[in-house]
């Protein structure tokens, strides 16, 4: 596989910034992009330079010559959309969250295995150098027995009832689109089932606006998180332990740069890495890297970890009485 043809699925916002980045990265075809029209397939493919354009995703997944497919659309559709393209034996990238629910992302984990293929949800966030840099300093023990975790990200997002973030039929709501990365952050570093979960959900018409969580884990490790649409904050992500801290900066999810503080408080250590193009480099090159070796999982984005986030979410979800049109 010397060049990696990829199929792109949707043509919304973040599917720009995907197809901009691929043009950058070294390897990458931009072979064919999908869209519910073919007008708007045929104006992304000529705006972005995709060799094709299919005017629905059925066509794109029945295309022999893709060798993996970025799903971008609203989460309420990732279930429909990533089955059709493992059934027809396609690698797999889809957006985060991956699913709606646990037994949504069971049954495209055991497709992918039947059929032998890739599957990665796209959380950026832990392919990134930056918070590769954080855990490694974790790992090195430079701030002790991690104890505590403490990550907010929260926007104004101004009320529109036909954005799919405020459209309960789309998976809209909080919980899935921002608050999916604390929680990864939570089950990434302090891992394992929580002995704890306790959410508060600001809930109205049908989606959550702001969510507030804590998880205590066995041992007395905690996380806090809110996240949300309703308060504009810096979206820092805080990592203590015994013997310091780590601040991953602004908007931690795609923050170039990590401070790490000693017992006393001290800068101890901070580091910067630009981005190469967009920042979402990172996940195409994990993708590109899990291809050529045939891998069909992620090291840095595996199918447990996302497993264990989906969990997190459904009993957030449970506890606070959110449910998804269908469920
Ligand atoms: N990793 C990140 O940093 C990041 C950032 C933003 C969003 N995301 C994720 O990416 C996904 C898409 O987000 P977005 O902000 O790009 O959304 P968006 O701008 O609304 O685009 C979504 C696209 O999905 C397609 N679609 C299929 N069914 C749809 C439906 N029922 N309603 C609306 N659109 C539908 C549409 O493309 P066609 O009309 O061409 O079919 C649409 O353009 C979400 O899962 C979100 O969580 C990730």
């Amino acid at each position: 596989m010397e060049k990696i043809r990829w199929g792109i699925i949707g043509t919304g916002k973040i599917a720009a910034t995907f197809a901009k980045t691929l043009a950058a990265v070294k390897d990458a075809v931009l072979y064919a992009a999908a869209s519910r029209t073919k007008e708007r397939a045929q104006a992304f493919a000529d705006e972005f330079g995709f060799a094709k354009s299919y005017g629905s995703y059925a066509e794109l997944a029945a295309d022999p010559d893709i060798d993996a497919v970025y799903i971008a659309t609203p989460m309420a559709s990732h279930f429909a959309d990533a089955k059709l393209c493992l059934e027809h034996g396609l690698n797999v990238l889809c957006e985060k969250s991956v699913t709606l629910s646990v037994p949504q992302l069971q049954e495209l984990l055991a497709i992918a295995k039947e059929k032998d293929v890739f599957f990665m949800e796209a959380m950026w966030m832990k392919c990134r150098p930056i918070y590769l840099q954080a855990k490694k300093w974790i790992s090195e023990g430079r701030i002790g027995e991690v104890r505590m975790i403490k990550a907010d990200f929260s926007n104004l997002v101004p009320y529109m009832p036909e954005d799919r973030l405020y459209r309960p039929d789309c998976g809209g709501g909080a919980l899935l689109d921002l608050t999916v990365y604390p929680l990864t952050i939570a089950a990434d570093i302090l891992g394992g089932e929580p002995s704890e979960i306790i959410c508060d959900m600001n809930i109205s018409g049908g989606v959550d606006l702001s969510d507030t969580i804590i998880l205590r884990y066995p041992g007395g490790a905690h996380a806090s998180i809110f996240a949300g649409f309703e308060l504009p904050l810096r979206n820092t992500a805080l990592i203590s332990g015994t013997e310091g801290s780590i601040i991953l900066g602004d908007w931690f999810h795609c923050t170039c740069d990590a401070v790490l503080f000693d017992s006393s408080r001290n800068e101890a250590e901070k580091i910067q890495i630009p981005n190469q193009f967009t920042g979402y480099e990172y996940e195409v090159e994990e993708v590109h890297r899990c291809l050529r070796e045939g891998r069909k999982e992620s090291t840095l984005v595996p199918h447990s970890g996302t497993m264990e986030v989906m969990r997190l979410m459904d009993q957030c979800r449970k506890q606070c009485g959110l449910t998804f049109p269908g469920e």
